[in-house]
């Protein structure tokens, strides 16, 4: 019998959160983490030159003064990420189940080095897919093709032994169906991994208004079929809690992450409808009422 599917939010820094957790305890793991850390550095060089007007007294007497010589302020910022994500990947795998899977969404600034990274806690073999989720939403810019794409990393903890459920898959139309015939076109047909599917809509149900809101239509995608009903789910960089979404009307538990309280906030509101309670109460853990919905 499968158990009903619990809800749990909690405020506070992730690496803290992952750090109490049981080793092997979740069947699938999606993060968005953000690019900025908050500890963005300016890391000025300086070099003294002699200057007789110069502020600064050194040997024997002779005036200095100071000139910079680089500023590197992007690249601290840039090696700050990736040393702030590391101990969070690490624990990631620790609290994976031996047959899940961790799913990183980033976008194509930051996705090559993330890659190398993953690699190193993952395995190269342990990489499955590159997904693209592609999107056609706001300007053009005309200075170079315009970027509208993300970019979703999948490894699985055991590349021999992981969840892909491909009678889940949800089928889309095909470009040219009359290539195909009338039965083929009606029936669709399934992804690959270019993923095209709109942001989220700027006026509608699903829009929470917390900024960089994921579509529930990618992240059901990913729950349908990387994880089984009554699974345990896991999202660290929760935000407005779409992914605990996804989980929910799926039938999945899930823990949501977030440090901070605007994220929580939202969380509990949109996801009431799961566990009424979580609107108003301080501690954020109960059990959902959560079931496919048909939704996607
Ligand atoms: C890009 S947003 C996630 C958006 C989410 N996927 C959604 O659909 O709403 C990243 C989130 O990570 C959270 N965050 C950043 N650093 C964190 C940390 N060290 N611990 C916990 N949450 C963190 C931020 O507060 C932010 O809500």
């Amino acid at each position: 019998m499968t158990s009903r599917p619990e809800l749990e939010i909690r405020r506070g820094d992730n690496l803290e959160v992952l750090r109490g957790l049981r080793s092997g305890s979740f069947d699938l793991i999606y993060v968005d983490p953000p690019f900025n850390t908050g500890r963005r550095q300016s890391r000025t060089r300086i070099r003294a030159v002699r200057d007789a007007n110069g502020d600064r007294k050194g040997f024997h007497g002779a005036r200095y003064r100071t000139v910079e010589i680089a500023r590197g302020s992007f690249e601290d910022s840039f090696d700050d990420y990736l040393a702030f994500l590391e101990p969070r990947l690490a624990e990631a795998r620790r609290v994976l189940a031996p047959s899940g899977s961790f799913f990183f969404h980033v976008d194509f600034r930051e996705v090559h080095y993330c890659k190398v990274l993953l690699d190193r806690f993952f395995g190269r073999a342990s990489f499955l897919n590159e997904i693209i989720w592609a999107y056609d939403y706001g300007a053009r810019t005309t200075k170079r093709w315009a970027p509208k794409h993300d970019n979703i990393l999948w490894y699985a903890k055991d590349p021999k032994r992981y969840i892909y459920r491909a009678s889940e898959i949800d089928r889309i139309p095909y470009m040219a169906p009359r290539l195909v015939g009338a039965e083929k076109a009606a029936r669709g047909k399934t992804p690959t991994d270019t993923w095209w599917h709109t942001i989220v809509p700027t006026s509608g149900r699903e829009r929470t208004g917390y900024p960089t809101q994921k579509p529930l239509g990618i992240l059901e995608r990913i729950v349908r079929v990387h994880s089984k009903p009554g699974d345990r789910l896991l999202d660290f960089f929760a935000g407005s809690g779409s992914f605990g979404e996804a989980a929910i009307r799926n039938g999945r538990s899930c823990l949501l992450v977030d440090r901070s309280a605007a994220a929580v906030a939202v969380m509990r509101k949109r996801l009431a409808f799961a566990a009424p309670k979580l609107a108003s109460r301080k501690s954020v853990s109960a059990r959902s009422r959560g079931s496919r919905s048909g939704r996607g």
